[in-house]
This record gives C-alpha cells, sequence and structure tokens, in this order.
C-alpha cells in the first residue's frame, strides 16, 4: 500500500526559499509518486522525504562554495544532486548513475522541475577519469569511503572537494580510508556537520580536498 506524503515541516520554508520552494516540493511528488512506483524509492520512505531526504540533502548546500561545477556520484533518484540544483541555482550540476531506469527518471524530473543547472550523465565514476574535471564531488549511500575516494579523486581539480555525506560511521570510514588518503593525494580530510537548527541531527560530511594526486603528477612530468 502507498503512504501518503506528508505536508513539509516548517523549517522546508527557510530552506527552500524564492524558486526553490516551489521546485521542492513539486521534486516531493514526484518523488512520492513515479519514484516510488518505478522502485527508486522506498514506499516506507515516503512519509520520511521531507527530513530524512529533501532536507538532509539541502543543508549539504552549507559546505559547497559558490558557482562551481558539481558532480553527485551515483545519484540515484537525484540524492543529494538534484536538491542541491534547486537550492543552488550558482552551482552546474551533473547527475552521474550508471542505471538507464534512474537516468531516465533524472532527466524526466530535471525538465519537470525546469532546472537549467542540471546535466544527467549515464556512466560510472571510474569510467569518467580523465575526460571530465570537477570542484566538488558529493555522493550519498553509495560506496565506503576508500572506495569512493577511489573513484572521486580523478574527477576533482586539485583543490576540488569530495564531500561525502555520511552518517554515524563517518569518523571511522575516515580512520579506515588512511592508506588510500594518502594513495589519492588528499590535502586533507576532516567531519563536517551541517544543518544545525534544521535537521536533527545535523548531518555529518567527510569533507576531503584534492591535493595532486601521483597519477597526476606523473602524467604532467611526462608532457
Ligand atoms: C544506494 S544508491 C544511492 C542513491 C542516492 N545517492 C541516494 O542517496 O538515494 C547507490 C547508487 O550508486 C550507483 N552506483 C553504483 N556504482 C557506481 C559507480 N561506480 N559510479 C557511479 N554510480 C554508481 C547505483 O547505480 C545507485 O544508483
Amino acid at each position: 500500500m502507498s503512504e501518503e506524503l506528508p505536508a513539509p515541516p516548517d523549517i522546508a520554508r527557510e530552506v527552500f526559499t524564492g524558486e526553490a520552494w516551489d521546485r521542492a516540493r513539486a521534486f516531493a511528488e514526484i518523488l512520492a509518486g513515479p519514484g516510488v512506483v518505478r522502485g527508486l524509492l522506498g514506499p516506507r520512505e515516503v512519509p520520511r522525504i521531507w527530513d530524512r531526504h529533501l532536507l538532509n540533502c539541502a543543508v549539504v548546500a552549507e559546505a559547497v562554495p559558490e558557482d562551481v561545477r558539481l558532480v553527485d556520484i551515483g545519484s540515484g533518484a537525484g540524492l543529494p544532486g538534484l536538491v542541491l540544483a534547486i537550492v543552488r541555482p550558482d552551482i552546474r550540476v551533473t547527475l552521474l548513475e550508471p542505471l538507464l531506469r534512474r537516468t531516465v527518471f533524472l532527466e524526466e524530473s530535471v525538465e519537470a522541475l525546469k532546472l537549467d543547472n542540471v546535466e544527467v550523465l549515464r556512466g560510472r565514476a571510474e569510467e569518467l577519469a580523465g575526460k571530465r574535471e570537477f570542484d566538488v564531488a558529493s555522493a550519498r549511500a553509495v560506496a565506503p569511503l576508500d572506495r569512493l575516494l577511489k573513484w572521486a579523486m580523478p574527477l576533482l581539480r586539485e583543490g576540488g572537494e569530495l564531500i561525502a555525506m555520511k552518517g554515524e560511521r563517518a569518523a571511522e570510514e575516515l580512520a579506515e580510508a588512511d592508506a588510500q588518503l594518502k594513495a589519492g593525494g588528499a590535502r586533507t580530510a576532516e567531519l563536517v556537520t551541517v544543518g544545525h537548527g534544521k535537521v536533527e541531527p545535523p548531518a555529518t560530511l567527510v569533507r576531503v580536498v584534492a591535493g595532486r594526486t601521483p597519477e597526476r603528477g606523473r602524467r604532467r612530468r611526462r608532457r
């Protein structure tokens, strides 16, 4: 049986301002309707669409610098990438997703929401290395941090940032990824919390700043 989409909580009006408000409500309907019917979101998630999905993803914008090119790795139903595009019209967002069923849903959502700052790209992160470069990579529920680093760092410019939504295990994953952080040439890696007073608990992110990877260094010296 399908669950009912709840009314947006009051805080949503403060998070989704201006044109973002109508788009956020429209996206909530899309997720609760076609998103569930096509199996991109479990029916039990419908009552939690506002707090667990839309708001939790929107507050990640606090960690995203202005005017950046952002790639959302493993975007699924557009979380967090499509929500970030809604709240931040200044950024250009690439939703990267390998599964056709999901990219079709994403393309239809982008069109329905009339977003002109989003591109949908079908593919795997590791296939994009060396072909495209971004300022920020975001990801939620895609892979453990060490694997995510392998996929994300080659997509980032030097000084670019991986922002991984990690929740409760963030500190553990950061410690476990130590070797990969060094191998990938990370400049800094830290835990950041966002959404204080907006989501409960605040969202925990791992932010990794890309340095010059050994791979990039080798490529440059060969020229
Ligand atoms: C559990 S879902 C999470 C979706 C969304 N980020 C969310 O939080 O709801 C993981 C997504 O990562 C995608 N994925 C898996 N391997 C990938 C890869 N190598 N590159 C990019 N995306 C990948 C899957 O197709 C799937 O849509």
